[in-house]
């Protein structure tokens, strides 16, 4: 259950036998490669050099190591480039992105399409048959250093005939985007241009779909990788490495494509990217927020349908964000055991060895810089790799009794028009989350239209524009529903809906938003009844025509509503609204709680229990916990399992 990430071309030849073997010796059983390697097998056009990695592939397969190979569209060559420049992206300012790091690529570029499909073809006839190969991933980290959105010519082509195709007609065109407003009118497809670089504002409805056609894009361009791959590569699985707190085109349609998903965990990275309070982030520095690794094992575990790795984990300092502190002695070993808790089938650190040269010559790895000798998170790793073979194989895990609907468009939606400048899609969600998981619950993510029926608890922190199947689903729901704010405000065409928002939710939630007020840092709406705490940010005007007021703001409007199952909150919630809505909720529910600690995450994998100590205080754990591995008082950084 454990990988490596390894660069075969960064080390002589001599090197590669040993650093296998020793692979083998800490329990390392997968192996990823190839990733960044074009220059490396594609020196100049047409010339290939796939000799030295057949030899790479072949020490590996002989060390016993499965091999995950990546297509290395990642890093287009300097000879590439310089012979088609139409493949570069441009900044939103007009400015190219050029040659020299990596992901200097437009999606939207035909040219790159067609050399995409080119390597990926001979990469994938070499070796898909190969027998050290058991699975493939694409590209690497699509959205990585902002690029998912370009805006050069060449975005503009493929904008407008995706354009052409969704909408048939520029006067079904106008109609939608409301361009009589401020004389926008378009005579044909062809005169659409970027919503870029305007006097003020541009049309919502425009950017939003220049959105959604990205997303589309990169969906459309990882499908046609899948199947040059699949068509040489039977009986293999394919995934994507995915990333941490990006949503910037929706990874379930990229999902789609894959046999399961992966993700690159940077716990600590992520404290310096996360909008958190610079007194969380101090507290947090060295062993990471307790909820950020969990909440996208739990999110890629849906957009993999049920299957997800952890394709890079984080083995010490990183080098990417503004401080990169080690993280605290055990953190490496917690992060892998919680990556495994939540249904990892494999988690592969990154990297094998440290770089002593290069952009991420301080980005740890299992080995010292350069060098064979084991690094902190080498020795961790080796420690996890000794305690899965004491304890055989993990049982599958099953479904969790609560389930939050994420939804990628709603983060472009609020992105587009933020109304207040703090509405941040992906903070409302984690902090939806992290007070869920603070009662001891487990949570599974759901996209929009997924199944809902056997859930006791469906939240959906927000859905600004909620389609046919997404309505049905929730309608559908037996559990008690939730909605947060903004949700049903839009329609497909960043409409207000004729009947003014929740939309197409009215019927379930029995309520009817007139006005929204947002809220500057410092301005609350006190809110009391069944629970209490303030609005803060963002606040609904709410008229409860046919449902239960359970909270009231100060001047008595309604905060909370119920109808039925169905419950509405009109703002965004401080924590102590947000932890009672929910400890509501889950009351309505019915469901067992086990409140924990802040710094004390559990979570179940069929019935193995599963506990983590992210904080600097012991914990015991329930008196009926016989641990298998651990003890029961758990010390900081302490990992503790038993069944139950
Ligand atoms: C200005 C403009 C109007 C409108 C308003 C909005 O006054 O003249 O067209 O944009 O701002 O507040
Ligand atoms: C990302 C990339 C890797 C590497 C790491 C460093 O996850 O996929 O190639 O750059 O970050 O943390």
């Amino acid at each position: 259950m454990l990988g490596v990430c390894y660069y075969p071309e960064h080390w002589d030849e001599s090197r590669w036998a040993k650093d296998a073997r020793r692979m083998r010796e800490i329990g390392i059983s997968h192996v990823r490669i190839g990733e960044f390697a074009w220059s490396r097998i594609e020196p100049c056009r047409d010339h290939f050099t796939f000799e030295w990695l057949d030899r790479a592939i072949d020490v590996l397969h002989a060390a016993g190591l499965k091999i995950v190979l990546g297509t290395p569209t990642a890093t287009p060559p300097k000879w590439l480039v310089d012979e088609y420049p139409d493949i570069l992206p441009f900044e939103e300012n007009g400015q190219v992105r050029g040659f020299g790091s990596r992901r200097h690529y437009t999606f939207s570029s035909r040219t790159w399409w067609r050399e995409s499909a080119r390597i990926v073809e001979k990469v994938a006839a070499r070796y898909g048959t190969h027998p050290g190969i058991v699975g493939w991933q694409t590209d690497n980290e699509y959205g990585c250093h902002d690029t998912t959105l370009s805006w050069g010519e060449e975005d503009r082509k493929a904008f407008a005939s995706w354009l052409r195709r969704h909408y048939q007609s520029v006067d079904q065109l106008n109609e939608a985007w409301g361009t009589v407003f401020w004389s926008m009118e378009l005579a044909s497809f062809e005169d659409v241009a970027l919503p870029a670089r305007t006097v003020t504002e541009p049309n919502p409805a425009t950017r939003h779909d220049f959105w959604r056609f990205h997303s589309d894009q990169i969906a459309d361009y990882d499908r046609m990788q899948c199947e040059i791959i699949r068509k040489h590569s039977p009986g293999r699985w394919i995934t994507h490495n995915f990333m941490g707190f990006v949503s910037d085109f929706d990874h379930f349609k990229v999902g789609d494509n894959l046999d399961l998903a992966s993700w690159d965990s940077y716990p600590i990275g992520f404290v310096e990217k996360f909008p958190f309070s610079e007194a969380e982030r101090t507290r947090w520095a060295e062993t990471s927020h307790p909820d950020i690794a969990a909440y996208h094992h739990d999110l890629y575990r849906a957009v993999g349908r049920g299957r997800f790795w952890v394709m890079e984990q984080q083995p010490g300092p990183v080098n990417w964000a503004p401080w990169n502190p080690v993280p605290k002695p055990g953190m490496v070993r917690l992060w892998t055991w919680e990556a495994l808790a939540h249904g990892a089938e494999v988690v592969s650190y990154f990297r094998w060895r440290q770089a002593d040269f290069a952009q991420e010559q301080m980005h740890a790895g299992l080995n010292l810089a350069g060098s064979d000798e084991w690094s902190v998170g080498g020795r961790e790793a080796a420690q996890v790799g000794r305690e899965l073979a004491m304890l055989g194989t993990l049982p599958d895990s099953g479904r969790a009794q609560v389930a939050l609907v994420f939804d990628y468009a709603s983060y472009w939606s609020t992105m587009v028009q933020p109304q207040g400048k703090d509405f941040r899609f992906e903070e409302l969600c984690f902090r939806w989350y992290e007070a869920l998981r603070r009662l001891g619950l487990d949570v599974d993510f759901v996209r929009p239209g997924g199944d809902l029926a056997d859930y006791r608890l469906v939240v959906v922190p927000t859905m600004v524009h909620v389609d046919e199947a997404a309505r049905a689903a929730l309608a559908g729901a037996e559990g008690v529903v939730l909605f947060g704010p903004r949700s049903g405000s839009r329609d497909r065409s960043f409409r207000i809906p004729q009947e003014l928002a929740p939309g197409p939710l009215q019927p379930l939630t029995g309520t009817r938003v007139t006005q929204v007020s947002t809220l500057r840092p410092g301005l609350s709406d006190a809110v009391s009844g069944e629970v209490s705490g303030a609005g803060i940010r963002w606040r609904e005007y709410v008229d409860a025509r046919d449902c239960a007021v359970l909270a009231r703001f100060a001047n008595g409007d309604p905060a909370l509503t119920r109808r039925g199952n169905v419950m509405a909150l009109a703002c965004w919630p401080d924590e102590d609204l947000l932890t009672g809505t929910l400890r509501l909720a889950v009351e309505a529910a019915g469901l067992d709680t086990l409140p924990v600690p802040d710094f004390i995450r559990l979570r179940r994998r069929g019935d193995l229990l599963f506990a983590f100590n992210y904080g600097t205080q012991p914990w015991d754990l329930p008196e009926s916990a016989n641990p298998l591995l651990g003890t029961r008082r758990l010390t900081p950084q302490q990992v503790a399992i038993w069944r139950g």
